[in-house]
């Protein structure tokens, strides 16, 4: 287990829709996963996706709580996403700033949907689980669905003016 190297982007394999996990006990997606939490720890990311230590698989986490890239997120908790599914609960967007661990330096402001429901394997738990939820947690889940998709944040960037490096002044109000 340890802190892999984290693609950027340009990389093909970030643009590739990674394929479904079929076996939920292998000491394979044991390895692949303790993988992602040592590279997201490492890199104070709030989520990660299995493409972006290389991984074209259908494996994304998240949870936070205090973290320095986004201070003035709510806390979301510790999970662990297998063969994730979203579903759109209201047509309804709203922009906010995003960066990515594949993208480093640089935010830009995506417009998203405001509620989902998601579902999966939650990998920790070792069952299936559902959400309904809003907000910045909305945010981060659609973000690393796009992800095992093949895309990335700024493909969603509608005013190019919003987008740069984050040390430049760009952003003035966080969320
Ligand atoms: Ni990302």
């Amino acid at each position: 287990m340890s802190v892999q190297n984290i693609l950027r982007m340009g990389n093909p394999l970030l643009y590739q829709r990674a394929t479904e996990i079929e076996d939920l006990d292998s000491q394979e997606l044991d390895e692949i996963i303790n993988n992602m939490l040592d590279t997201m720890k490492d890199a104070n990311g709030v989520g990660i996706a299995a493409p972006q230590i290389g991984i074209s698989k259908r494996i994304i986490i998240f949870g936070f709580k205090d973290n320095p890239r986004y201070p003035d997120a709510p806390p979301v908790p510790l999970t662990v996403l297998i063969n994730p599914i979203v579903e759109v609960l209201s047509n309804e967007k709203q922009n906010g700033w995003e960066g990515c661990l594949s993208v480093p330096g640089l935010r830009g402001l995506v417009p998203r949907y405001i509620k989902i429901k998601y579902s999966g394997y939650e990998f920790n738990s070792k069952q299936n689980i559902e959400r309904v939820v809003d907000g910045f947690h909305a945010r981060v889940v659609q973000h690393e669905m796009d992800h095992i998709d093949g895309i990335l944040y700024p493909h969603r960037v509608e005013d190019m003016k919003k987008f740069g490096f984050e040390s430049e002044g760009l952003i003035i109000n966080h969320l």
